[in-house]
Protein backbone atom coordinates (compact mmCIF):
# COMPACT_ATOMS: atom_id res chain seq x y z
CA UNK A 1 0.00 0.00 0.00
CA UNK A 2 0.86 3.58 -0.20
CA UNK A 3 2.02 5.57 2.71
CA UNK A 4 -0.58 8.53 3.92
CA UNK A 5 -0.37 11.20 6.73
CA UNK A 6 -3.75 11.34 8.93
CA UNK A 7 -3.64 14.30 10.52
CA UNK A 8 -6.13 15.33 13.48
CA UNK A 9 -5.93 18.70 14.80
CA UNK A 10 -8.35 20.58 17.77
CA UNK A 11 -8.94 21.27 21.06
CA UNK A 12 -7.50 19.20 24.48
CA UNK A 13 -10.39 17.17 24.75
CA UNK A 14 -11.79 16.92 21.57
CA UNK A 15 -10.90 13.89 21.09
CA UNK A 16 -8.18 13.48 18.83
CA UNK A 17 -6.28 11.09 20.49
CA UNK A 18 -9.82 8.88 21.32
CA UNK A 19 -10.35 8.74 17.39
CA UNK A 20 -6.69 8.45 16.48
CA UNK A 21 -6.75 5.27 18.43
CA UNK A 22 -10.09 3.69 17.01
CA UNK A 23 -8.63 4.75 13.00
CA UNK A 24 -5.31 2.85 13.80
CA UNK A 25 -6.67 -0.32 15.23
CA UNK A 26 -8.67 -0.28 12.80
CA UNK A 27 -5.98 -0.17 10.47
CA UNK A 28 -3.64 -2.29 11.66
CA UNK A 29 -6.37 -5.14 12.21
CA UNK A 30 -6.56 -4.80 8.33
CA UNK A 31 -2.76 -5.41 7.83
CA UNK A 32 -1.66 -1.89 7.27
CA UNK A 33 1.32 -0.82 8.53
CA UNK A 34 0.28 2.31 10.89
CA UNK A 35 2.55 4.79 12.90
CA UNK A 36 0.39 6.92 15.94
CA UNK A 37 2.35 10.39 16.62
CA UNK A 38 0.43 11.42 19.47
CA UNK A 39 1.15 14.91 21.01
CA UNK A 40 1.40 13.91 24.35
CA UNK A 41 3.71 10.41 23.68
CA UNK A 42 5.56 12.60 21.26
CA UNK A 43 6.26 15.13 24.16
CA UNK A 44 7.20 12.24 26.32
CA UNK A 45 10.33 11.65 23.80
CA UNK A 46 11.20 13.42 20.41
CA UNK A 47 10.08 16.99 22.14
CA UNK A 48 10.96 16.21 25.59
CA UNK A 49 11.40 19.31 27.25
CA UNK A 50 9.32 21.67 25.28
CA UNK A 51 7.13 23.69 26.57
CA UNK A 52 3.81 25.36 25.10
CA UNK A 53 5.17 28.64 23.77
CA UNK A 54 4.45 29.41 20.09
CA UNK A 55 8.42 28.74 19.24
CA UNK A 56 8.05 25.28 21.12
CA UNK A 57 4.62 24.49 19.72
CA UNK A 58 5.80 25.00 16.14
CA UNK A 59 9.26 23.09 16.85
CA UNK A 60 7.29 20.18 17.84
CA UNK A 61 4.91 19.91 15.35
CA UNK A 62 7.80 20.30 12.51
CA UNK A 63 9.30 17.32 14.17
CA UNK A 64 5.60 14.98 14.06
CA UNK A 65 5.09 16.82 10.70
CA UNK A 66 9.26 15.34 9.61
CA UNK A 67 8.55 12.08 11.16
CA UNK A 68 5.35 11.52 9.43
CA UNK A 69 6.60 12.58 6.21
CA UNK A 70 9.77 9.68 6.40
CA UNK A 71 7.37 6.94 7.84
CA UNK A 72 4.41 7.45 5.37
CA UNK A 73 7.13 7.83 2.47
CA UNK A 74 8.31 4.24 3.63
CA UNK A 75 4.99 3.04 2.93
CA UNK A 76 3.37 3.69 6.36
CA UNK A 77 -0.01 5.29 7.53
CA UNK A 78 0.57 8.15 9.74
CA UNK A 79 -1.89 8.95 12.53
CA UNK A 80 -1.04 12.13 14.07
CA UNK A 81 -3.15 13.60 17.01
CA UNK A 82 -2.12 17.07 18.34
CA UNK A 83 -3.26 20.27 19.30
CA UNK A 84 -1.56 21.54 16.46
CA UNK A 85 -2.64 25.37 16.83
CA UNK A 86 -1.31 27.26 14.61
CA UNK A 87 -2.08 27.47 10.67
CA UNK A 88 1.72 28.00 9.25
CA UNK A 89 2.79 24.87 11.34
CA UNK A 90 0.51 22.80 10.16
CA UNK A 91 1.10 24.02 6.59
CA UNK A 92 4.11 23.06 6.56
CA UNK A 93 3.69 19.72 7.80
CA UNK A 94 1.27 19.37 4.59
CA UNK A 95 4.16 20.14 2.28
CA UNK A 96 6.86 17.91 3.39
CA UNK A 97 4.17 15.19 3.55
CA UNK A 98 2.54 16.03 -0.02
CA UNK A 99 6.52 15.56 -1.69
CA UNK A 100 5.30 12.30 -0.98
CA UNK A 101 1.68 11.13 -0.20
CA UNK A 102 -1.33 12.43 0.60
CA UNK A 103 -1.97 14.87 3.47
CA UNK A 104 -5.19 14.45 4.97
CA UNK A 105 -6.13 17.35 7.69
CA UNK A 106 -8.86 16.29 10.08
CA UNK A 107 -10.18 19.11 12.10
CA UNK A 108 -11.70 17.63 15.55
CA UNK A 109 -14.12 20.70 16.05
CA UNK A 110 -15.46 19.72 19.14
CA UNK A 111 -15.85 23.40 20.79
CA UNK A 112 -14.53 24.50 23.57
CA UNK A 113 -17.30 24.07 26.02
CA UNK A 114 -17.70 20.89 24.85
CA UNK A 115 -14.11 20.07 25.75
CA UNK A 116 -14.12 21.93 29.00
CA UNK A 117 -17.19 19.93 30.03
CA UNK A 118 -15.38 16.73 29.47
CA UNK A 119 -12.30 17.92 31.11
CA UNK A 120 -10.70 14.37 31.11
CA UNK A 121 -7.63 15.17 32.32
CA UNK A 122 -9.12 18.38 34.26
CA UNK A 123 -6.87 20.68 32.13
CA UNK A 124 -9.72 23.20 31.75
CA UNK A 125 -10.82 23.92 35.52
CA UNK A 126 -6.74 24.79 36.12
CA UNK A 127 -6.74 27.10 33.31
CA UNK A 128 -10.00 28.59 33.59
CA UNK A 129 -8.79 29.45 37.57
CA UNK A 130 -5.57 30.72 35.62
CA UNK A 131 -3.43 28.25 36.96
CA UNK A 132 -2.22 26.94 33.64
CA UNK A 133 -0.68 30.00 31.57
CA UNK A 134 -0.66 29.54 27.87
CA UNK A 135 -4.00 27.34 27.91
CA UNK A 136 -5.33 26.57 24.20
CA UNK A 137 -8.67 27.96 23.60
CA UNK A 138 -8.40 29.83 27.09
CA UNK A 139 -5.15 31.87 27.09
CA UNK A 140 -3.55 30.74 23.78
CA UNK A 141 -4.79 30.56 20.81
CA UNK A 142 -6.06 27.75 18.37
CA UNK A 143 -6.48 28.33 14.59
CA UNK A 144 -9.39 26.58 13.49
CA UNK A 145 -8.61 24.98 9.81
CA UNK A 146 -10.20 26.44 6.70
CA UNK A 147 -9.32 23.71 3.89
CA UNK A 148 -9.47 20.74 5.97
CA UNK A 149 -10.37 17.73 4.07
CA UNK A 150 -12.63 16.17 6.78
CA UNK A 151 -14.47 18.31 9.46
CA UNK A 152 -15.31 15.80 12.50
CA UNK A 153 -18.10 16.77 14.77
CA UNK A 154 -17.95 14.57 18.04
CA UNK A 155 -20.47 15.91 19.38
CA UNK A 156 -23.60 13.62 19.65
CA UNK A 157 -21.76 11.16 17.81
CA UNK A 158 -19.67 7.63 19.44
CA UNK A 159 -16.11 7.63 18.72
CA UNK A 160 -16.75 4.36 16.63
CA UNK A 161 -18.81 6.85 14.46
CA UNK A 162 -16.37 9.37 14.25
CA UNK A 163 -13.80 6.81 13.13
CA UNK A 164 -15.95 5.58 10.21
CA UNK A 165 -15.93 8.72 9.15
CA UNK A 166 -12.24 9.12 8.54
CA UNK A 167 -11.86 5.37 7.39
CA UNK A 168 -15.07 5.78 4.72
CA UNK A 169 -12.60 9.14 3.53
CA UNK A 170 -9.65 6.92 3.23
CA UNK A 171 -12.04 4.32 1.05
CA UNK A 172 -13.12 6.64 -0.86
CA UNK A 173 -9.51 8.08 -1.94
CA UNK A 174 -8.16 5.04 -2.41
CA UNK A 175 -5.56 4.84 0.55
CA UNK A 176 -7.47 1.99 1.83
CA UNK A 177 -9.58 -1.34 0.40
CA UNK A 178 -12.80 -1.32 0.62
CA UNK A 179 -12.85 -5.10 1.65
CA UNK A 180 -10.33 -3.92 4.47
CA UNK A 181 -13.50 -1.81 6.05
CA UNK A 182 -15.31 -4.08 8.62
CA UNK A 183 -19.05 -3.28 8.14
S1 LIG B 1 0.78 21.30 20.51
O1 LIG B 1 0.17 22.62 20.71
O2 LIG B 1 2.25 21.33 20.56
O3 LIG B 1 0.28 20.63 19.28
P1 LIG B 1 0.35 18.83 21.93
O4 LIG B 1 -0.78 18.18 21.21
O5 LIG B 1 1.73 18.34 21.64
O6 LIG B 1 0.26 20.42 21.75
O7 LIG B 1 0.14 18.64 23.50
C1 LIG B 1 -1.10 19.01 24.06
C2 LIG B 1 -1.34 18.32 25.40
O8 LIG B 1 -0.47 18.89 26.38
C3 LIG B 1 -2.74 18.58 25.88
O9 LIG B 1 -3.61 17.52 25.53
C4 LIG B 1 -2.59 18.70 27.37
O10 LIG B 1 -2.70 17.42 27.96
C5 LIG B 1 -1.17 19.14 27.59
N1 LIG B 1 -0.98 20.57 27.92
C6 LIG B 1 -0.24 21.04 28.97
N2 LIG B 1 -0.18 22.37 28.96
C7 LIG B 1 -0.90 22.79 27.90
C8 LIG B 1 -1.21 24.09 27.36
N3 LIG B 1 -0.74 25.21 27.93
N4 LIG B 1 -1.98 24.17 26.24
C9 LIG B 1 -2.43 23.04 25.68
N5 LIG B 1 -2.17 21.78 26.13
C10 LIG B 1 -1.42 21.66 27.23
Amino acid sequence: MSGFVLWLTGLSGAGKSTVAGLVANELEGRGVTVERLDGDIVREHLSKGLGFSKEDRDLNIERIGWVASRVARAGGGVVVSAISPYATARRKARSLAEEHVPFIEVYVATSIEECARRDPKGLYAKAFAGEIPEFTGVSDPYEAPENAEIILTTEGRTPEEAAAIVLDYLVENDLLDPAEVSA
